[in-house]
């Protein structure tokens, strides 16, 4: 099974390759799409070990000279070392403006390996391979790219797409269960923001879904998640306005992530209480419909994301807030609904009704 999904960009299009027991093919892929000569795979450590090989393998079979770099899991590697630890790599492995760069791993890969296929000899293609369903439905679509420095996650980067992303399903048997169920809050996302009859597909199936029990199911919600993103992306490459519904939940879910420390919650967890966060904020603010808010929090709760918020106080949090890349003047600024599939952007919401909201939470 090979289910594509265009993302139209003009001469930068692309096509997503989404299907089951495809990693195989991805070397065939690769030189369909009109790549030649010299290929550096960046992977990290556990997916590499799974999956090196095998992408190794096809690459090679493909007719292309293979490299191999693989980094330490984590978000730490996105960081300015690692990236120029693989300035180094491409020179050493011979990498011209011909050759081009295979992320295969999770959004953390995706993200550094982008950035450097960006900048190296001012920019070389690159192929998007997702593993973890984070990054099968969100960052391996689009062409952000970039890493973090030491002030904050995400400050150096750039708009680069790729040449084409394949998305192995079967890749996602191995993730673990966490990371797995943090990709499903980027999933719902969707249906709240965009796509009610989706929401209602997630939600009728949400037992089946926690669990990774069904593959038609599976690949229906990647294969629609991409859909919904490209869709965005086409309309707004570079987030001049549509492209911010992508996000709802983000502004809290940033806020906790960065005041409990990073890594004490994985981003999806994040994003989760930020979405319960964002609902109640469209109660107020929106119109939502209090039964669709109560809709949103169970769906996150049946998927055995947290819907709570942690016991940080009022202060460390808007503190946090306040350093969102999305700040305007000290006020962030919110992705609100007024029912569910139907999203607005830059939104504010006044300071006693934060303050109020999260203390609910
Ligand atoms: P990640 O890349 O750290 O992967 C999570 C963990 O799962 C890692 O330990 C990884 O080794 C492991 N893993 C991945 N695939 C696996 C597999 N198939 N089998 C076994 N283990 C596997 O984290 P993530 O959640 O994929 O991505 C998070 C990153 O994505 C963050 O840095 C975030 O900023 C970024 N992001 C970027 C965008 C964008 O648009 N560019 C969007 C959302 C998030
Ligand atoms: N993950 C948000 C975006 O790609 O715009």
């Amino acid at each position: 099974m090979l289910y594509d999904v265009p993302v139209n960009l003009g001469d930068r299009s692309y096509q997503i390759h989404i299907g089951a027991g495809i990693l195989g093919q991805l070397g065939q892929l690769c030189a369909d799409a009109g790549l030649k000569g010299k290929c550096l795979i960046i992977t990290d450590e556990n997916v590499g070990a799974l999956y090196g090989q095998t992408v190794f393998h096809s690459l090679e079979e493909a007719g292309f000279a293979v490299d191999l770099a693989i980094l330490p899991p984590g978000e730490q590697t996105k960081c300015g070392k690692q990236l120029f630890a693989l300035y180094s790599k491409c020179i050493e492995a011979g990498l011209d403006r011909r050759s081009f760069i295979v992320a295969l791993g999770g959004g953390v890969i995706g993200d550094l390996a982008g950035y450097a296929a960006a900048s190296y000899l001012r920019g070389i293609p690159f192929v998007q391979v997702p593993t973890s369903l984070l990054a099968m439905v969100d960052s391996s679509v689009g062409g952000k790219t970039g890493i973090n420095l030491p002030e904050g996650k995400n400050l150096v980067g750039a708009f680069y797409q790729p040449e084409l992303v394949l998305a192995d399903l079967d890749t996602l048997k191995t993730l673990p269960v966490r990371e797995y169920r943090a990709g499903l809050a980027e999933v719902v996302k969707y249906g709240i923001i965009y796509d009610a009859p989706f929401f209602d597909l997630l939600e009728q199936n949400s037992a089946e879904l926690a669990n990774l029990e069904n593959e038609e199911l599976l690949a229906k919600m990647v294969g629609r998640s991409c859909e919904i993103k490209a869709a965005v992306v086409a309309e707004d490459e570079r987030e001049g306005g549509l492209r911010a519904i992508l996000n709802f939940g983000h502004t809290v879910g940033h806020a906790v992530e960065k005041v409990a420390g990073y890594g004490e919650y994985v981003h999806g967890e994040g994003v989760a209480i930020g979405s319960v966060f964002a609902a109640r904020a469209s109660v107020a603010q929106a119109d939502l419909p209090e039964a669709d808010c109560r809709r949103i929090e169970t769906i996150f709760a049946d998927l055995k994301l947290p819907v709570r918020a942690p016991e940080y106080s009022w202060p460390d949090l808007r503190a946090a807030l306040s350093v969102d890349k999305k700040t305007v003047g000290g006020m962030p600024k919110f992705v609100l609904v007024s029912e569910i599939g139907k999203s607005s952007f830059g939104n504010a919401v006044p300071e006693a009704l934060m303050e109020k909201l999260w203390k609910e939470l």
